[in-house]
């Protein structure tokens, strides 16, 4: 049984992302968000909540407790959070972290310069990739609500192609990634819709 850590479970993203991770029978989720009282449990035979901010690491640290994956979809002080999660990750022995960033941390994506308005993304994603786990790091374009899945991936150091993405097409790889022991491991993933 798969354990995964959503953290920052009530974002538009994790939510999705949750629902995928249900049609999957074996997975058991752990759900970390700020109050708590927002979500309601999809599945208590399976899904536990937990309430903590991701810079409280003690909090942190006891949600990680026999996890296998942790996925973090953060927004915010992201290079702090990034911080917590890889200490916290050493202290509870755990390798394997998908986090989400976005699109353009390395001027990647042909045309567009964000400048300041990614620093948290930038910054956050060097703290990961400067760390020793088993890390993936998704930089999706915008997100859209079309039901289709359907996206290409471009590695870092190929420029960005296309510009936005579905939801269901992220929520889609985050699973496989969790589900699949050594897929893209240590990869920074540029995600956008194909054709
Ligand atoms: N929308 C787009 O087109 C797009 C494109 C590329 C990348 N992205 C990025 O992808 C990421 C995920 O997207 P999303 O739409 O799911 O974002 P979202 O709805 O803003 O979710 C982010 C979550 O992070 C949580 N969070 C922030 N600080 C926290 C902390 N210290 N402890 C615990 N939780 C914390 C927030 O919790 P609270 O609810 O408690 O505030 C929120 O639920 C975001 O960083 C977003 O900017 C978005």
């Amino acid at each position: 049984m798969p354990k995964i850590l959503i953290l920052g479970a009530n974002g538009q993203l994790a939510r999705n992302t949750t629902e995928f991770f249900l049609k999957h029978p074996v997975v058991q989720l752990t759900l970390y968000l700020r109050r708590a009282n927002r979500l309601k449990n999809p599945d208590p035979s399976r899904v536990t909540i937990v309430e903590g901010d991701v810079l409280d690491v003690e909090t942190l640290k006891g949600a990680m407790q026999g996890q296998d994956v942790v996925y973090a979809n953060l927004a915010g002080s992201m290079e702090q959070q990034a911080k917590t999660i890889v200490n916290a990750m050493h202290a509870t022995g755990l390798k394997r972290l998908i986090f989400i960033s976005s699109m353009g941390i390395y001027g990647e994506v042909p045309g567009e310069r964000y400048r300041s308005i990614l620093d948290p993304y930038r910054d956050s994603a060097a703290v990961i990739e400067a760390s020793d786990l088993d890390y993936t790091i998704l930089r999706p374009g915008w997100f859209t609500h079309d039901e289709e899945i359907n996206y290409q991936i471009t590695q870092k150091g190929e420029p960005f192609k296309g510009h936005d993405v579905s939801l269901n097409s992220l929520s889609d790889l985050i699973v496989k990634l969790a589900l699949s022991p050594g897929m893209e491991v240590r990869r920074s993933l540029g995600v956008s819709r194909a054709g």
